[in-house]
């Protein structure tokens, strides 16, 4: 029996969009038939890439019967809206990170879905790297032990000209700076590994650009079962480094630098440790282009909600899921701005 194939549209055809655009076109089961942008010159551009439909209007897009899943890849604060557009025509979400920038906006959308019997989905790619799955199953299984504490350093740069695209750093549409749109990788796979939040405090300022939100955040956590954590993210570190995160445990401690393995000293297990990983990249350039396991993760992420569906079941990374790294967020801002310790 041939499988069904879904028919995707994406809206926002920017800097992220070709990602998704290829990740489409490589799983069997799905074809990418409409794009749309406010701008015609990037729509068009994008869809004579993947052979898709332009489309300037989101709801003349909605009206074709042969999409089924639109993946939203617009200016963050615009995701929860335009998914509950898409999800009252009938068409399943897929939002890249963060899922929306308030908790009222993920639970509108939350709920939207339920509505309307579709899933409602995000993208993280960072949790389909295999580095990190082997970590996540290594603490799923006990063999690192009890966690005791993980952190979450984020050291990267953005330009003034980043920033003054409009949409980057401002409240309304990136309902942050460093924190939610660029260490929310981190931050994802930090409390992936270790759990819930259970109190926070922290500082989000910015330090070295003209912006309304922050280019410099960090935070102290306490996890639910009372293990203790550390984020700090920036956009401010000239040029940018690699991304760090250590996680240890009463058998093991991990350490990757860059999304390579820096130190895996777990009991049972070879020791390594690589003075080199993580020197191929800072992540500075954000217009560089994905790197392939980001696009094969991507592959991944997007081909579960197509197993959801078939399967009857709520995607991996579904709302609720994507909602929790915005909440741990939304709160080192709350405490930044209160000076009180904030209880999850
Ligand atoms: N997963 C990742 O690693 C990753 C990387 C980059 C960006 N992102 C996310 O992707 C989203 C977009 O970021 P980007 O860097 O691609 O931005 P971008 O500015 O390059 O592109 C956004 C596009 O959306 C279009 N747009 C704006 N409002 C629209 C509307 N109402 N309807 C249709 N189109 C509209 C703009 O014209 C623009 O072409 C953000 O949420 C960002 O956080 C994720």
């Amino acid at each position: 029996m041939s499988r069904k194939t879904y028919g995707f549209g994406i809206v926002g055809c920017g800097v992220i969009a070709p990602t998704h655009a290829e990740a489409i076109r490589r799983l069997e089961n799905a074809e990418l038939r409409g794009v749309c942008d406010l701008n015609e010159e990037a729509a068009t551009a994008l869809a004579g890439e993947y052979g898709a439909q332009a489309y300037t209007d989101l709801a003349e897009m909605l009206a074709r019967d042969d999409i089924h899943v639109v993946n939203i890849l617009t200016p963050s604060g615009l995701h929860a809206k335009l998914g509950i557009q898409c999800a009252d025509a009938g068409k399943h979400v897929i939002c890249t990170k963060p899922i929306d920038i308030t908790l009222e906006a993920i639970d509108s959308l939350i709920e939207a879905g339920e509505r309307n019997g579709v899933k409602i989905a995000a993208t993280h790619q960072n949790r389909g790297y295999p580095v990190y799955e082997k970590i996540r199953d290594y603490i799923d299984s006990g063999r690192m032990g009890r966690m005791l504490y993980g952190n979450a350093f984020v050291p990267w740069y953005r330009s003034d000209e980043y920033y003054s695209d409009g949409w980057h750093g401002t409240k309304a549409l990136d309902g942050g700076g460093a924190l939610i749109n660029q260490s929310i990788h981190y931050i994802d796979l930090l409390i992936w590994f270790m759990g819930n939040v259970d109190r926070i405090f922290g500082f989000a300022d910015a330090l070295d650009h003209d912006i309304e939100t922050e280019d410099m955040g960090t935070a102290v956590l306490k996890f639910a079962d009372g293990t203790h954590g550390i984020i700090q993210g920036s956009t401010c570190t000239y040029t940018g480094m690699p991304a760090r995160l250590e996680l240890h445990g009463t058998r093991g401690n991990v350490v990757t630098v860059g999304d390579d393995i820096a130190l895996w000293d777990v009991e049972g297990d070879e020791r390594i440790e690589d003075p080199m990983a993580g020197k191929k990249g800072g992540a500075a350039d954000p217009k560089a282009g994905m790197p392939e396991h980001a696009v094969v993760s991507h592959v991944k992420q997007i081909g579960d909600v197509l197993t959801a569906i078939e399967e009857g079941r709520d995607p991996v990374l579904d709302g609720r899921e994507a909602r929790r790294a915005v909440e741990v967020i939304l709160s080192i801002y709350e405490a930044s701005e209160t000076g009180q310790v904030i209880e999850l």
